[in-house]
């Protein structure tokens, strides 16, 4: 199976070797997580070996989530121009996913017009949990959902990555409860609380056919490198525990 980058190395370890080429992903957490950064991150990686990469969103402003991460130091710009890159927004109301059905392939369509038919080596949809907001009926979307990630699976071998939020505070996977078994790996991304501070924290919930690192890691954002994962979250907890005993210690003397 051939292995395909996340565009951060040490999570190319924890997965056991990277994402397997073809298979659709999960990347789900709180809001401000850093899915999206992620997201751009594992593009940047295919655009620099000349992949053809596509990234759909399916809320916020194309141009505004190119611009943003420009403050990371990412310029996207060029190989939108040399068409390497197709990043575009799609709209869809719930509505339309249960009038079209599965048999609509409006979606499919979209992504085939926009890339002219073209090879898809990576795309991400951002975030997928938009395409159900207030659909009644999940049936609906959940085949809708398995029609496009068969369709990139299978008749473009794209690495796909679906981003899904959860509600803050959600125990669940993902925001419907389905789009975890829809993918072949999950990855879980999210924000705690230790000692007055918000710590950033990532981990790898399900691989299929790989070792995977089963550890908490916690991670920063920086310019230029984007996510860097950083020591486990257990050894910070560690640290603040003896730091805490220390200083206790130290007031009892
Ligand atoms: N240039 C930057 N340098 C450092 N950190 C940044 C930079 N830009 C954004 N961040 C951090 O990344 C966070 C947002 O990350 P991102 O947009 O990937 O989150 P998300 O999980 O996609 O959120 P949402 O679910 O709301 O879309 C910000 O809250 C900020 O803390
Ligand atoms: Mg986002």
């Amino acid at each position: 199976m051939q292995r395909v980058s996340t565009g951060v190395s040490k999570l190319d370890k924890m997965l056991g070797g990277g994402f397997i080429q073809g298979r659709t992903y999960l990347i789900t957490g709180e809001t401000g997580a850093g899915k999206t950064i992620l997201a751009l991150q594992f593009l940047r990686d295919g655009l620099l070996r000349n992949e053809p990469c596509v990234y759909v969103s399916l809320d916020e402003r194309v141009g505004n989530v190119l611009t943003g991460a420009e403050t990371l130091g990412w310029n996207f710009w060029p190989y939108v121009k040399s068409g390497l890159f197709y990043p575009f927004e799609i709209r869809l109301e719930a509505a339309e996913v249960r009038k079209y059905g599965k048999e609509s392939k409006a979606f499919i369509e979209a992504i085939r017009k926009v890339t002219r038919g073209g090879p898809i080596s990576r795309i991400v949809l951002d975030p997928v949990s938009a395409l159900a907001m207030g659909a009644k009926e999940e049936f609906y979307v959940r085949e809708y959902l398995r029609e496009v990630i068969t369709y990139l699976e299978e008749v473009c071998n794209a690495t796909t990555l679906l981003i899904t939020d959860i509600p803050t505070g959600s125990a669940g996977l993902s925001r419907f409860g389905y789009e975890e078994f829809l993918a072949s790996g999950v990855i879980v991304m999210g924000i705690t609380r230790l000692d007055g501070r918000l710590v950033r924290t990532l981990y790898v919930r399900k691989m299929r056919w790989s070792q995977m690192d089963p550890t908490i890691y916690t991670f920063d954002i920086q310019s230029d490198f984007g996510i860097v994962i950083k020591q486990p979250l257990d050894a910070l907890i560690g640290k603040s525990t003896k730091s805490k005993i220390k200083a206790d210690e130290d007031e009892e003397e």
